[in-house]
C-alpha cells in the first residue's frame, strides 16, 4: 500500500491543470452502453474509478481502448453486450458502477448490478434509482446481494425524486432516453456532471430538455448513435487546489477549470479573505489573505457547498482566525478526517453533523490514516501546512479520484513524496 510523505510550510506558486471530472467521465462511461457504435470521450482523468469502470465494461464485453490505462481519450464500443452484469468484486470498490443499471436494463431489458451497501461515509442505499426504475416499468428484485431489473421496453412516466440524488438521476436519465413516450424527472439533481450528461446523451440522438432544472423531460426515441464529448473539469479538483493555493498563503494558477461550476467555493473563500481572480475564461488565480478567517458552511446540494469539497475546506478552516461552523447535512458520517486532524493538533469538536473548527492552530506533522476520498484530500492540505513530516496511510483512497496528485502539487512547490510499500 502506498503512503505520502508530505513536509510542510511550502508555498504553492506555478500552474496547475485541473483534469476532467470523474464524476461527469462515469455516467459518460456507462451511457456508451446505450448504442451499439462507438462513443468517443475526452478529457477522461486518470484515476481509479476510471480504470474500475473500463473494467467493469470490458467485464460486460464492450471494446474498451487499453482498460488498465484509460488514456485522456478513449472510445467505448458497447456493439455486443453479452454480460449485463455488475459484480460484487468491482461495484464494492465503486458504488458508481451502478450506473449501469439504467442503459443496461433501457437497451437490453436486462440487468444485474451488485447492490452497494454502505461505505465509510455512511450508508449509501439506491432505493431510489430501484423505485424510479420501477415507475419506468421495469421488475426488479433484490436478492444475493444484487439487484436484478427487466423491461421488454421501459416506458416514460412521471417520476419524483423523493430526495435529490446524482447518481439517481443520471441512471434514469440514462434509461428514460430508450423509453417509450415522455419521461418526467422531478426534483432532479441540478449538479454540472448532470448537465453533461444530457449533452453528451443529445450528441447521441437523445432528447432531453429542463437538464440543470429540477425538471427534466425526456421524450424517448427507439435507438440513439455514437458521439464524441469532451467531459467538463472537475469542479472538485479545482476547489481543492483553490484551497491548497489559500492554506499555504501561494499563488497557483488553475487552468483548464470551468469558474462558474465554482461559484459557491469561490465565494466561501472569499469570505475567508482569500482572493480569487479569473485570467481569462478557464483559469483561476488564487492570491492567499495575510490572514486567513473563520467562516460557516453547509454542505448542500449543488449549487449549494458541495460535500465533496467538505473536509478541505475543514483543513482551511484550521488556519483561520475565529470560528467555523461546518454542517455536513448529505452524509451521515462524513467527519472522519476531523480525528486525524486533531491528532495533528487541529482544535475540532463534533456533535451531530455539526464541526466545530476553532483556529488557527498550529498543526504538526503525524502519522494519519485516508478514510474516503475527499477525508485523503483533506489530509493532503492539513499536512501542506504542518510542521515536520505526515505520512498519509491508504492513500489507494485519493487516486481513486484525482489524477497525480503528488505530481501536480510537487510542480506547484510542495514537498510531497508517494512511498511505495512492499505487499
Ligand atoms: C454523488 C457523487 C459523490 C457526491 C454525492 C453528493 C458521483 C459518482 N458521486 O454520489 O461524489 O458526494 O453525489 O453530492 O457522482 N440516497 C438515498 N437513496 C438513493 C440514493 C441516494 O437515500 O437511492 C441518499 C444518500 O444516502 C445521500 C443523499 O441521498 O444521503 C445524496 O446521495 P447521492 O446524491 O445519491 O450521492 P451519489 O450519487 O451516490
Amino acid at each position: 500500500m502506498d503512503r505520502f510523505k508530505i513536509h510542510g510550510g511550502r508555498r504553492l506558486q506555478g500552474t496547475v491543470e485541473i483534469s476532467g471530472a470523474k464524476n461527469a467521465a462515469l455516467p459518460a462511461m456507462a451511457a456508451t452502453l446505450l448504442t451499439a457504435e462507438p462513443v468517443r470521450l475526452l478529457n477522461i482523468p486518470h484515476v481509479r474509478d476510471i480504470i474500475t469502470m473500463a473494467k467493469l465494461l470490458a467485464h460486460m464485453r464492450c471494446k474498451v481502448q487499453s482498460p488498465d490505462i484509460p488514456p485522456s481519450e478513449f472510445t467505448i464500443q458497447a456493439e455486443n453486450v453479452s454480460h449485463a452484469e455488475a459484480p460484487y468484486e468491482l461495484v464494492k470498490t465503486m458504488r458508481a458502477s451502478v450506473l449501469t443499471l439504467g442503459p443496461l436494463v433501457a437497451r437490453f431489458g436486462y440487468a444485474r448490478v451488485s447492490l452497494p451497501g454502505g461505505c465509510s461515509i455512511g450508508a449509501r442505499p439506491i432505493d431510489l434509482h430501484i423505485q424510479a426504475l420501477e415507475k419506468l416499468g421495469a421488475t426488479t428484485t433484490v436478492e444475493h446481494g444484487y439487484v436484478e431489473a427487466r423491461a421488454k421496453r421501459l416506458r416514460g412516466a412521471t417520476f419524483r425524486f423523493p430526495k435529490i440524488t446524482v447518481t439517481g438521476t443520471e441512471n434514469i436519465l440514462t434509461a428514460a432516453v430508450l423509453a417509450e413516450g415522455e419521461t418526467v424527472l422531478e426534483n432532479s439533481a441540478l449538479e454540472p456532471e448532470v448537465v453533461d450528461l444530457a449533452e453528451l446523451l443529445i450528441k447521441m440522438g437523445a432528447k432531453i430538455e429542463g437538464a440543470g432544472t429540477s425538471t427534466i423531460r425526456v421524450q424517448g426515441v427507439e435507438k440513439l448513435h455514437g458521439a464524441t464529448h469532451t467531459v467538463i473539469p472537475d469542479r472538485i479538483e479545482a476547489g481543492t487546489f483553490l484551497v491548497a493555493g489559500a492554506i499555504t498563503g501561494g499563488e497557483p494558477l488553475l487552468t483548464n477549470c470551468e469558474p462558474k461550476h465554482l461559484a459557491i467555493i469561490i465565494t466561501k473563500l472569499e469570505e475567508c479573505g482569500v482572493d480569487i481572480r479569473c485570467e481569462g475564461p478557464s483559469a483561476l488565480r488564487v492570491r492567499a489573505a495575510k490572514k486567513l478567517v473563520a467562516a460557516d458552511v453547509s454542505t448542500e446540494e449543488y449549487p449549494g457547498f458541495a460535500t465533496d469539497m467538505q473536509a478541505q475546506f475543514m483543513a482551511l478552516a484550521t488556519q483561520a482566525q475565529g470560528v467555523s461552523h461546518i454542517r455536513e447535512t448529505i452524509f451521515e458520517n462524513r467527519y472522519l478526517h476531523a480525528s486525524e486532524m486533531v491528532r495533528m493538533g487541529a482544535n475540532i469538536t463534533i456533535d451531530g453533523n455539526l464541526a466545530i473548527v476553532t483556529g488557527p492552530s498550529p498543526l504538526s506533522g503525524a502519522p494519519v490514516t485516508a478514510s474516503d476520498l475527499r477525508a485523503s484530500a483533506g489530509l493532503v492540505l492539513a499536512a501542506l501546512v504542518a510542521d515536520n513530516t505526515t505520512w498519509i496511510d491508504r492513500v489507494y483512497h485519493i487516486d481513486r479520484g484525482y489524477e497525480q496528485i503528488e505530481l501536480k502539487l510537487s510542480q506547484v512547490g510542495a514537498s510531497i513524496e508517494r512511498v511505495r510499500q512492499a505487499g
